[in-house]
């Protein structure tokens, strides 16, 4: 369907139906059938237009020119996530790198955005098409090659480094075990001993007990909402533990162990709720630390979501009741 989008009925179709998007879905689709586009014609440009609406938080303008599964839309890095990775890696000496399970393309495109060359790859020809068709139309060819293929079967040795952003949804419902991811945790758990400069995308759910010594977990969240975690492995590890806080646009970072319990301290009078970021990267001692605050209870401070959620600064001069 993405083919017949880009020939130029379809282009016309799509145009006609951008002009449309947002209004009564039903009088959309007569009004395009009556200027001459076939039903189905009309269908996947009405479809894609309103994907194009809906993507724009994610890809900003880029968006009216992309294209999008529903799928692909729902599970693509928001493109000042897949931006900041891409300059991380470059800025690691990083020049090729394997992007298994590309999707639609967001990361991919970020990598070659940055720089980078990328052998993008995904199991479904679909997507596939449309990855394709969105490394055309942001003229990044040259830099991206796209793929079908299982990444079981991939050699993605030989690479600078590998960026893998697993499935995380079955069934049409989002899946929080690592173990039924597509590809499943033993494949993405071997990547790093294939390829030292691994790294991987995972729900923010992610288990710290799964993090490897050595391996930095970055949480990142962007405004107020926490995204994903992301495993760096090999030299692209520069700590324990990173929470990225990304509001309106500006990012600040908060770094640490991890593992430190903080200092509790009596309630005076600001309670203070730290980032589901630095939450789920146990760096509220850090966080508090650097406010010169105490935590109301330290046991769970490190451990848990809710018990970490509320603190007071100590320099507040007051007491709070
Ligand atoms: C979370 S999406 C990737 C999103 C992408 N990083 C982006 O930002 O656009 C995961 C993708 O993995 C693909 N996938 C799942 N299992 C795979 C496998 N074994 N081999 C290749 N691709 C796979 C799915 O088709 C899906 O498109």
């Amino acid at each position: 369907m993405i083919a017949a989008l880009r020939t130029p009925e379809g282009e016309a179709a799509l145009a006609r139906a951008g002009e449309l998007a947002g209004g009564d879905p039903l009088a959309a689709a007569a009004a395009l059938r009556a200027s001459g586009h076939p039903p189905h014609l009309a269908a996947a440009a009405l479809t894609q237009a309103e994907l194009r609406v809906r993507a724009v938080p994610k890809f900003g303008a880029d968006a009216a020119r992309m294209f999008f599964t529903r799928d692909g839309l729902q599970q693509a890095t928001r493109g000042p996530v897949a931006a900041r990775r891409a300059a991380r890696l470059f800025s690691s000496g990083v020049r090729r790198t394997a992007d298994l399970c590309c999707g639609i393309g967001a990361d991919a495109i970020s990598f070659a955005r940055a720089g980078l060359r990328v052998h993008a790859f995904d199991l479904d020809p679909g997507t596939v098409a449309v990855a394709r068709a969105n490394v055309e139309v942001l003229g990044l060819s040259d830099l991206v090659t796209v793929s079908c293929a299982d990444v079981a079967a991939v050699d993605p040795t030989g690479f600078d480094a590998v960026f893998c952003d697993p499935a995380r949804r079955g069934g049409g419902r989002r899946v929080f075990d690592p173990a039924a991811y597509s590809p499943g945790w033993d494949l993405l758990a071997a990547l790093p001993g294939r390829v030292p400069r691994s790294v991987l995308k995972l729900g923010p759910g992610i288990d710290h007990a799964l993090v490897p010594d050595g391996t930095e977990a970055e949480w990142v969240s962007v405004d107020g909402e926490v995204v994903e975690a992301a495993l760096w492995h090999g030299p692209l590890a520069d700590v324990a533990r990173r929470a990225t806080v990304i509001r309106a646009g500006e990012a600040s970072q908060l770094t640490g162990s991890g593992s430190r319990v903080g200092v509790a301290g009596p309630v005076r009078d600001v309670l203070y709720d730290p980032d589901g970021a630095v939450v789920r990267a146990h760096l509220v001692a850090e966080l508090a630390d650097q406010l010169n605050a105490t935590l109301l209870d330290p046991s769970v401070a490190s451990r848990s979501r809710s018990g970490a959620r509320r603190w007071c600064p100590s320099n507040s001069g007051a007491t709070c009741g």
